[in-house]
């Protein structure tokens, strides 16, 4: 570690990040949410509570889900990691975002790229895990919008257990509205309009800059 002026200690990190090799110096302190936000420019991973308590700064390390905001940088020297900018390969998006768009999974979307990664996790494990395998491994994802069961129901339909489009056909038509409140107390504009966020955008990760700042674990019930 090479120290810096004002005393500050910087370190050298070579790692894999999406695939791609990285190998830069950043200050030692900064931990891997912080790296990968402000030296990488990764800001799909969400900057949430930053005590270990929302899950929205999820990454994979080594394909297991790790808190970013609690693993120094320095930490993850020779791993690979993946953000939810690396679950899109050659242009197509992971069944999961696909099913988290196509099943209204993220609203917001501030919680939506942690979620994303620790399932991905889980199915990368399990090939068919139970209701009850998905609300265990998603437990510390909080989600302030959707109420668990679209994202419960996403989870489930990209590892097979029912088709996107029967459900959505089952649930009828998407309701035309006009502006709404979110749960995050900001003002939605109507699905299709210019002001609204795509809901692949919002399941690709670029969620609101709505806080979560939760404390405590999901109910998921
Ligand atoms: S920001 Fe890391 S768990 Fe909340
Ligand atoms: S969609 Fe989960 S916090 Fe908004």
């Amino acid at each position: 570690m090479a120290s810096q002026p004002g005393g500050r200690a910087q370190t050298h990190l070579a790692c894999v990040v999406n695939g791609d090799p990285v190998d830069i110096t950043c200050a030692g302190y900064k931990t891997l949410l912080e790296v990968l936000r402000e030296d990488l420019g990764l800001t799909g991973t969400k900057h949430g509570c930053e005590l270990g308590e929302c899950g929205a700064c999820a990454v994979l390390v080594d394909g297991e889900p790790v808190l970013s905001c609690l693993a120094l940088a320095v930490e993850c020297s020779g791993r690979a990691i993946t953000t939810v900018e690396g679950l899109t390969r050659d242009g197509r998006l992971d069944p999961l975002q696909e099913a988290f768009a196509d099943l209204g999974a993220a609203q917001c979307g501030y919680c939506t790229p942690g979620i994303l990664l620790t399932a991905r996790a889980l199915l990368d494990r399990v090939e068919r895990p139970t209701r009850d395998d998905i609300r265990e491994a998603l437990s510390g994802n909080l989600c302030r919008c959707t109420g668990y069961q679209q994202i419960f129901e996403a989870v489930e339909s990209a590892c097979g257990h029912a088709q996107p489009t029967l459900r959505r056909a089952q649930r009828g038509p998407e309701p035309v509205e006009g502006p709404r409140t979110s749960a995050c107390g900001s003002r939605e504009a109507p699905e299709g309009s210019e002001a609204e966020p795509s809901r692949r955008a919002r399941a690709h990760g670029g969620g609101a800059p709505c806080a979560v700042n939760n404390a405590g674990r999901g109910d998921h019930a």
